[in-house]
């Protein structure tokens, strides 16, 4: 009496709830997985004698009595078990279903006191696997669902994209359990890689899809000189923003030429040379061609400042000798 009174004013704020039922004290929560046991037993009880006690599963009275005397619920008996000494309650070969409540009342000749815990019996989360689409996506055309799934019991799903949270926007949509995503339409920056990781209480577990948006070709552009002296080499490089890589053609003065890599090459360059060259990228997969152009002028020999004719200024790209066509060949 005098001790709780000193507790209590010494404590008076923070320690009102705990100096109420102290005597009797049960943990706080407990996780296990199914099959496995869980011995329940209190951190404090009452000092004994204790005239009776009771250990409840939701309202269910699983077992009551005097210590001396129990008598255990018929559906329990062959998996249940009491320490009556610490009033520790054992449950054998748990179930999901044995989640729940778990109360104990001790009464002793003077009070009655009670607590409760809350014991969650989960399956362990195994074999996770994320699924996504198996056709081809190509940009601003496919929609792409994402859908996580294991055996066990599942808690909650959280996504992660190249190791980072993603989150929902116009054109991301989680489902309401989290288990899948759904993005409409994909875009390009929407290719990389999908983490998914499940958990319950006690495991977790986590699985990865690549996904891959085609797009392109988109800006197609030509690097090469826009002069070149007679009998020099020429050498236009094209290069354009596609998934997959874009295969090019060539076409100079209207005829296709017999290049088809990104790189077009004249070992020594004649007057002939002169004139319109086009890249003609496509992609395989978007069925997308996108094309570009460049003009060049082959020039009497010594009439570009001799050999001082940087190479650098050569390459140099000429906003004025290229121009860029999307879906049309001129
Ligand atoms: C009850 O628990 C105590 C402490 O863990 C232990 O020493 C004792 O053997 C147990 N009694 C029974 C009957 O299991
Ligand atoms: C555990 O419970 C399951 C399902 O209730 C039962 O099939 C199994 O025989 C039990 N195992 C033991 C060791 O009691
Ligand atoms: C998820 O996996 C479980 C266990 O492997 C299976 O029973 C269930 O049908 C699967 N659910 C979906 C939506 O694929
Ligand atoms: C789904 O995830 C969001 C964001 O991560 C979270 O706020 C929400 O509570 C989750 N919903 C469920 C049912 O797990
Ligand atoms: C695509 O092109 C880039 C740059 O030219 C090259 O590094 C890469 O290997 C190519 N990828 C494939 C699959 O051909
Ligand atoms: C383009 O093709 C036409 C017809 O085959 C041919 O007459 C012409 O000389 C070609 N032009 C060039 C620049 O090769
Ligand atoms: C390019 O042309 C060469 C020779 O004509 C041929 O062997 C090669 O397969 C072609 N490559 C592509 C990508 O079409
Ligand atoms: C794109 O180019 C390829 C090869 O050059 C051609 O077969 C295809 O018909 C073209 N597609 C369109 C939409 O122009």
């Amino acid at each position: 009496m005098d001790f709780h009174a000193v507790c209590c004013s010494l404590l008076l704020l923070s320690c009102t709830g705990v100096c109420f039922g102290q005597e009797l004290l049960l943990p706080e929560r407990i996780n296990k997985p199914v099959g496995e046991n869980v011995v329940i037993t209190p951190i404090r009880i009452p000092d004994p004698p204790h005239e009776f006690i009771r250990w409840k599963f939701n309202e269910i009275s699983i077992l009551s009595g005097p210590p001396s005397g129990i008598t255990i619920l018929p559906q329990y008996t062959d998996r249940v078990s009491l320490n009556t000494t610490t009033l520790a309650l054992e449950l054998r070969n748990l179930t999901e279903s044995d989640t729940g409540p778990y109360s104990l009342t001790v009464n002793t000749p003077t009070d009655r006191y009670s607590d409760v815990t809350s014991l969650q019996v989960v399956e362990i989360i195994f074999g996770a696997a994320l699924t996504g689409p198996t056709d081809d996506l190509i940009e601003d055309v496919s929609s792409a669902t994402l859908s996580c799934n294991a055996s066990g019991t599942i808690y909650s799903a959280e996504w992660m994209k190249d190791n980072q949270k993603l989150s929902a926007s116009d054109s991301i949509t989680f489902s309401n359990d989290n288990r899948s995503v759904m993005i409409s339409p994909v875009r390009r920056r929407d290719s990389g890689e999908y983490q998914c990781t499940l958990s319950n209480p006690i495991s977790s577990e986590s699985a990865t899809y690549r996904m891959t948006v085609n797009f392109g070709p988109d800006n197609v552009i030509i690097d090469g000189p826009v002069e070149v002296e007679e009998g020099n080499k020429l050498t236009l490089s094209c290069r354009t923003e596609s998934t997959p890589n874009a295969s090019y053609k060539w076409m100079f003065k209207g005829n296709l030429t017999e290049e088809n890599t990104s790189v077009f090459t004249v070992e020594q360059t004649t007057f002939m040379h002169t004139g319109i060259y086009i890249c003609m990228a496509s992609n395989p997969v978007t069925g997308r061609n996108a094309s570009g152009s460049h003009d060049l002028v082959v020039k009497e020999k010594g009439s570009m400042g001799g050999s001082g004719g940087s190479l650098q200024k050569m390459i140099k790209r000429s906003s004025r000798g290229n121009k860029q066509n999307r879906d049309s060949y001129i």
